[in-house]
C-alpha cells in the first residue's frame, strides 16, 4: 500500500532557549530531524512532507538535500493545525500517512516498519504509537475502553483526576488512513486547556464515526522526545549507546563505550581498537586494525588500515595506511597523509601533502607543500609559507634529508635526494643530491671569557 509521512518541526522549542530551531539540534552529529527522515527513509516510506514555521529556512536548508517537500505553518495553533498545513501535499493520495514529530529521534526503523504493519494488518484507520511509563507528566494519556480498544487521547492539561493516574502515553507518532485523517481534521476545535487544535482529538473524532483504532506499546527509550537540553542530552547518551553497540557488534573494541563519541554516520573497520576519549566526527571513515589511543578528535576524515593516532586532532584529511599520528599532532584540512608515515609530537600540518615514509618526527609545521616519499624533517623544521600577506608553496621532493631547526621560506623548491644542514634557513632552490647550508660560519674565540668579558 502506498505510504507517505507528515513530520512535525514547526514549533518554536522555548525551553531549549536557542536561537538555533529545536529539531536542528544535534543529537551524535545529526540534526533531530534528519535522523527522523532518515528512519523514515529505511522504512520505505519516501514521500515526506516537513511541516515548517520557526526557523523555517533554517530548517530547510538543513534538510533540502534530504530531498523532501515542505508546507508552511504561519502560525503554531497546535498539532492538529499543523497537520492541517499539509492537506496539499495529502489530498489526493490514497493510503497511509505516518505522521512523526522532529523533535523525538530515538524511534526505530523497525518500529516505524511495525506500526505500518500494525495498522495495515488490522485495518485500522489510525494507529498511536505509546509507550508505558512509570511519570506520564506532561503526556498526553491513552484512554481505552474496558475492552481495550482505544477511546481517545486527553492531553495532560486537559485530563481529569482518574485520567492522570493512566500511565500509558501518547508518543506523538501515529498512521492513519489519509481519507479517514483529512475527513476528521476539519472537525476539530480549539476548546481546550492551551486553546490549540490537538492532532490527538481525531483519535476521538474517528473512534465516535465508528472506526478501528490501534495502539501500539514500544520501550519509551524510542519515544522520548525532546523539549529542553537536559532531554537533548539524555537521548543523546541512548544514541551514542546505541551506536557505540553497533560498533562493538561489528567487531569494534571499546574500551570504555560510556566515554566513547562516535557520531551516528561514521564507519569502522573490524579489529579497530578505541580507548576512551575519542571524539570521532562527521563522515569520518576509519579502516580496520586501527589504534586509537586516548584523547583524540578526528571530524570529517578517513583514516586507513593499521594506523596508530593518540591525543591528536584530525580534521577533513586522510591518513594512509600503517602511519603513526601524535602525540599531539593538528592535521588541518584538506591534507594527504601517505602510507607509513610518522606525524610526531607537536607537528602541525596544514594543506599539504606528505608522501609513503615520511617522517616527521617532532615540533615541525608544514603548511601549502607538498612533500615526496621517504624524507626525514628534523625536529624544529619550520615551512615559512606566509609573508603577512600572502601564503605560498614549498615542493619537496623524494628522499630529502631537512636538518633541524630549519626555516624553509616559501615559494622554494627542495629537489630530489638533497640535504639542508641544521639551522638553515633556505630561501632559494635545492638542486638535486646538493647539501645546503645557510647560516653563519662558526668562529672560536679561545680564552674570550677569561680573558675579558668576565675579568674579576
Ligand atoms: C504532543 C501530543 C501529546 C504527546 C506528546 C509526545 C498533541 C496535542 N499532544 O504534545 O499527546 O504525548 O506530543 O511528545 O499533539 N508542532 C507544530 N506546530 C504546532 C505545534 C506543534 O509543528 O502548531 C510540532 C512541534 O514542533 C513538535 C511537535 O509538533 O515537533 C509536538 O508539539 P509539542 O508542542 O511539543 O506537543 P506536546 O505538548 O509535546
Ligand atoms: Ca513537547
Amino acid at each position: 500500500m502506498y505510504s507517505c509521512a507528515v513530520v512535525l518541526a514547526a514549533g518554536e522549542g522555548k525551553r531549549m532557549k536557542s536561537t538555533t530551531p529545536k529539531v536542528l539540534h544535534k543529537v551524535c552529529g545529526k540534526e533531530m530531524i534528519n535522523h527522523v527522515i532518515d528512519t523514515l527513509r529505511e522504512a520505505d516510506i519516501n514521500d515526506v512532507n516537513i511541516i515548517i514555521g520557526n526557523g523555517s529556512e533554517k530548517v530547510k536548508e538543513n534538510t533540502i538535500s534530504k530531498n523532501v517537500s515542505y508546507s508552511l505553518q504561519e502560525k503554531q495553533l497546535g498539532t492538529g493545525h499543523a497537520v492541517k498545513c499539509a492537506k496539499n501535499f495529502l489530498e489526493g493520495k490514497k493510503g497511509i500517512v505516518a505522521i512523526f514529530t522532529g523533535d523525538a529521534p530515538l524511534v526505530t526503523t523497525e518500529t516505524v516498519s511495525k506500526l505500518v504493519s500494525f495498522h495495515q494488518v488490522n485495518g485500522f484507520k489510525g494507529t498511536i504509537l505509546t509507550s508505558i511509563v512509570e511519570t506520564p507528566y506532561g503526556y498526553g494519556r491513552v484512554i481505552r475502553e474496558k475492552n481495550g480498544e482505544v477511546k481517545k487521547i486527553v492531553e495532560h492539561k486537559d485530563c481529569s483526576e482518574e485520567e492522570l493516574e493512566v500511565n500509558e502515553i501518547n508518543a506523538g507518532m501515529y498512521c492513519f488512513d489519509i481519507d479517514a485523517l483529512l475527513s476528521s481534521l476539519d472537525n476539530l476545535s480549539n476548546s481546550n486547556a492551551q486553546g490549540e487544535y490537538y492532532l490527538t482529538d481525531v483519535i476521538e473524532i474517528l473512534k465516535i464515526k465508528g472506526e478501528k483504532l490501534g495502539a501500539m506499546p514500544v520501550p519509551f527509550e524510542e519515544t522520548m522526545g525532546v523539549n529542553s537540553r537536559v532531554q537533548l542530552a539524555e537521548v543523546e547518551d541512548i544514541m551514542r549507546r546505541r551506536i557505540n553497540n553497533k560498533h562493538m557488534e561489528n567487531g569494534v573494541t571499546l574500551i570504555d563505550p560510556k566515554n566513547t563519541y562516535i557520531d551516528a554516520e561514521v564507519i569502522i573497520g573490524n579489529d579497530t581498537i578505541i580507548y576512551p576519549g575519542n571524539v570521532i566526527g562527521g563522515k569520518t571513515i576509519i579502516k580496520k586494525n586501527c589504534v586509537l589511543y586516548p584523547n583524540s578528535r578526528i571530524q570529517d576524515s578517513t583514516i586507513e588500515s593499521g594506523v596508530t593516532i593518540q591525543s591528536s586532532v584530525i580534521l577533513e584529511s586522510c591518513v594512509g595506511n600503517n602511519t603513526t599520528v601524535g602525540p599531539f599532532a593538528y592535521i588541518r584540512p584538506d591534507s594527504v597523509i601517505g602510507k607509513s608515515v610518522r606525524i610526531g609530537d607537536f607537528v602541525e600540518i596544514k594543506k599539504s601533502t606528505i608522501g609513503d615514509h615520511t617522517k616527521v618526527s617532532h615540533l615541525t609545521y608544514i603548511g601549502d607543500a607538498e612533500v615526496g616519499e621517504n624524507c626525514n624533517f628534523g625536529c624544529g623544521t619550520v615551512v615559512v609559507n606566509y609573508d603577512g600577506k600572502n601564503k605560498y608553496k614549498t615542493i619537496i621532493g623524494d628522499n630529502v634529508f631537512i636538518g633541524c631547526n630549519t626555516n624553509l621560506v616559501s615559494p622554494i623548491t627542495i629537489n630530489n635526494n638533497s640535504y639542508i644542514a641544521a639551522g638553515s634557513t633556505i630561501t632559494e632552490e635545492v638542486p638535486e643530491d646538493a647539501l645546503a647550508i645557510a647560516r653563519a660560519r662558526q668562529t672560536n674565540k679561545e680564552g674570550w671569557v677569561t680573558k675579558k668579558a668576565f675579568n674579576k
